[in-house]
């Protein structure tokens, strides 16, 4: 009998020989925090799908996000859902619409100490739950909704976001968008751009905590389909770099990790990728159940992320997280 020479166990020994070769790491500085903001609520309010995470108040929002920053977390995006929906959303882009309010709340609070940066779409605030404005046939009208996220962008820029994020896979958004903010005198706020995002079931307690679900219909007449092959989202991530995206992300991450590594590859910018709303509940159920090591499946999933080779990771987990690193 014959042993092997080549034994790539030998660096597998010992922790520090492990530590020493790992070229995968995760910092707190990595990591986004999704925020919910409710209008007209006097105390945070949980959300039954995503134990741990809460609809929050102005204040309550302010308490959370400077533990961030204490925590080292590299930013947050902020979530609005205002008290009233219609049919164009105006509370996205009301000067005094929840986001706003909440955005220089926030940003008073912790200054530059994380980036502080905002979710740029329609359907938290449209009563038909959609993403964009309707045509009298009940289809979302792409151009018509590129002027309403224009006039989002530039209210969320005077309240003081420091990074706009469309997330409602209009085409020419990012162009739309660029060019308000241009055009009003902040040239130099960036663009983390929602490129390449799928219609999911993996959404489905974002939709309670943001109250959007669809009225009628679903999003995949705009949100990508997953039966496509990882090119379609590279083409996408290269259509947003064109025009003007600074930063693109992949969404959601554990099924798509895939698309995480193609758009990697294929751009210059850095790239995100969402850990969204059911890839958390999934873990906090099974763990509530005591079927898995909680602690130990966050860290293999965000650490899997980074192998992909995103290097932003938006997770509900990212304060608790950072605390691990
Ligand atoms: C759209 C938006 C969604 C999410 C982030 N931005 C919902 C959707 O597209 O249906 C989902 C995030 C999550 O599931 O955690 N504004």
């Amino acid at each position: 009998m014959t042993f092997p020479s080549v034994r790539p166990r030998r660096l597998r020994r010992t922790p520090a020989l492990r530590r020493l070769v790992a070229d995968v790491r995760v910092s707190p500085a990595d990591l986004v925090l999704p925020v919910f903001v409710k209008e007209g609520i006097s105390a945070a309010a949980p959300i039954v799908s995503m134990p741990g995470v809460v609809q929050h108040t102005r204040d309550s929002l302010r308490k959370a996000v400077a533990e961030a920053a204490e925590a080292g977390v590299g930013g947050v995006i902020l979530f609005g859902i205002p008290a009233v929906k219609d049919a164009r959303g105006s509370g996205a882009d009301a000067a005094d619409g929840i986001v706003q309010l909440a955005l220089a709340d926030v940003a008073a609070e912790v200054g530059d100490s994380l980036v502080v940066m905002s979710d740029l779409c329609l359907d938290e605030y449209t009563d038909h739950g959609h993403c964009g404005l309707l045509t009298e046939t009940g289809e979302v009208d792409n151009d018509a909704t590129l002027a309403r996220y224009a006039s989002i962008a530039v209210a969320q820029a005077k309240a003081g976001t420091q990074v706009v994020a469309p997330s409602g896979m209009m085409d020419g958004q990012v162009a739309a968008i660029r060019g308000a903010l241009d055009g009003a005198g902040f040239a130099e706020l960036p663009i983390l751009s929602y490129s390449t995002k799928y219609a999911s079931g993996f959404y489905g307690p974002f939709r309670d905590a943001a109250e959007c679900a669809p009225q009628f219909g679903d999003r995949s007449a705009y949100q990508q389909d997953g039966a496509r092959s990882a090119d379609e989202g590279v083409r996408e991530a290269l259509l947003d770099v064109a025009e003007g995206a600074d930063a693109v992300m992949v969404k959601p991450a554990l099924a798509y990790l895939d698309v995480v590594r193609a758009v990697s590859q294929a751009v210059e910018v850095p790239v995100a990728a969402y850990q969204v709303s059911g890839e958390y509940a999934m873990v906090e159920a099974a763990a509530a159940q005591g079927w898995v090591d909680r602690e130990r499946i966050i860290l293999e999933q965000l650490v899997g992320i980074r192998r992909a080779g995103a290097s932003m990771i938006l997770t509900y987990w990212a304060t608790e997280a950072a605390a691990w690193l």
